[in-house]
């Protein structure tokens, strides 16, 4: 990695779409795979950048002539007053293999102001516990959650952190300590697969089992597709309310093959306001409404596409749309109208969308 990350040098803070360099300050090997970037946020656009714990940034680089963007959670708290995110290699991975490889003080980093909602719910009570699932680099959000609530709060914390060995474990000695430090707060349960394989629905109810009562507690849960699965079962099963369970997917989910737009009469027409402009858009079947959007030549807002951020939310004011996946919409705001267009296939003949 030398000079600047995407060679463009701008700092074009405008909003969720603007970009700003970010220096980077520290570099952290935490593990053989993961690094740590303490990253310096120039004071013009300080407030722009401010995060709650729990949120990411938007990653800009350009390798080989292509532009990339990736979302990476910060892994510090705001209460530190530093910005941190940490990178996993993901075997294959373009920009977390170069990152890791690459990674050096001085650099500058591309990267959009903090998105995001797998945050604090605002009214908790002292008493509610705090219960996190990670899975593998899902600890960076939760470490984040985790830190700010000890700093912040009197509340309990559960954290049950999934690693396939005890070496690929993130922050093992930063989580060890912060339980040393509040040992009448922080209970951490480690999972390793190498010990009796991966995590099982049983294990997941057995942490689960002293949260009482179960229906004040808050759930975390981030990491690989199949544990946030077993576990997301496991703590709805337990009676934990859905409103409850925070889910963060790292991984993109893409719209399936085959699955095209659900309309009885095909869509015909997507209307899309933005910016208060009017676009009457081609669609093309299969497409999201994001997809629709860019293809039309509309700088649309995104920034996850795998429907855990709430960036791309529009509200749909005539026809339909169904969402294939939803981490980030409360309920209230689905019956509102609200969808998350990288989520969302038109359902309609005619659909009309606004982005507010
Ligand atoms: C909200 C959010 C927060 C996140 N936070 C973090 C974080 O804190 N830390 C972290 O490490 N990650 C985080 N991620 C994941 C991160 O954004 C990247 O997805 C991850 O680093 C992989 O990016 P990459 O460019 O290395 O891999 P990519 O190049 O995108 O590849 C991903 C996988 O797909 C495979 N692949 C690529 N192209 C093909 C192909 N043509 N055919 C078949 N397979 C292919 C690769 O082998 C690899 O396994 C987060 C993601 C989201 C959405
Ligand atoms: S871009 Fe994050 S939910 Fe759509």
């Amino acid at each position: 990695m030398s000079g600047v990350a995407d060679g463009g040098g701008a700092t074009d803070v405008s909003g969720a779409a603007g970009f700003a360099s970010l220096r980077i300050t520290r570099v952290v090997r935490e593990t053989a795979d993961a690094v740590s970037l303490v990253l310096d946020v120039p004071e013009h656009c300080s407030s722009e950048f401010r995060y709650q714990a729990g949120q990411f940034l938007t990653v800009r680089v350009t390798l080989d002539g292509r532009e990339l963007r990736r979302c990476y959670s910060m892994s510090s708290a705001p209460v530190q007053d530093e910005l941190q995110i940490t990178v996993k290699r993901d075997p294959g991975g373009a920009v977390s293999n170069w990152i890791n490889d690459t990674a050096a003080e001085g650099v500058e980093l591309h990267a959009a102001p903090p998105e995001g909602r797998f945050v604090l719910r605002e009214a908790s009570d002292a008493a509610d516990v705090l219960v996190a699932f990670a899975g593998g680099s899902g600890i960076t959000p939760i470490i984040s959650l985790v830190r700010t609530v000890l700093a912040t709060s009197s509340r309990p914390i559960r954290l049950f952190y999934a690693n396939r060995a005890r070496e690929s474990a993130i922050f093992a000695r930063v989580l060890d300590g912060l339980a040393d430090a509040h040992p009448d707060r922080l209970v951490i349960v480690h999972h390793f697969d190498e010990d009796g394989g991966v995590v099982t629905p049983s294990a997941i109810e057995h942490f689960i089992d002293p949260v009482d009562p179960v229906d004040s507690a808050d759930y975390y849960i981030c990491g690989p597709a199949p544990f946030m699965e077993t576990v997301e079962k496991a703590v709805l099963k337990s009676g934990a309310p859905g409103t409850r369970v925070h889910l963060e997917r790292f991984s993109v989910a893409q719209v399936p093959l085959g699955v095209t737009e659900d309309s009885a009469e095909p869509t015909e027409e997507v209307v899309i306001e933005l910016d208060r402009n009017r676009t009457n858009a081609a669609y093309r079947a299969g497409n999201t409404l994001l997809q629709t959007a860019r293809m039309a030549g509309l700088r649309a807002p995104s920034s996850c596409e795998t429907g855990s951020c709430g960036t791309c939310m529009a509200r749909v004011v005539e026809g339909s749309a169904r969402m294939l996946n939803n981490d980030a919409l409360e309920d209230d705001e689905v019956e509102e109208g609200w969808v998350l267009t990288c989520q969302s296939l038109p359902a309609s003949r005619k659909v009309h969308i606004i982005y507010e």
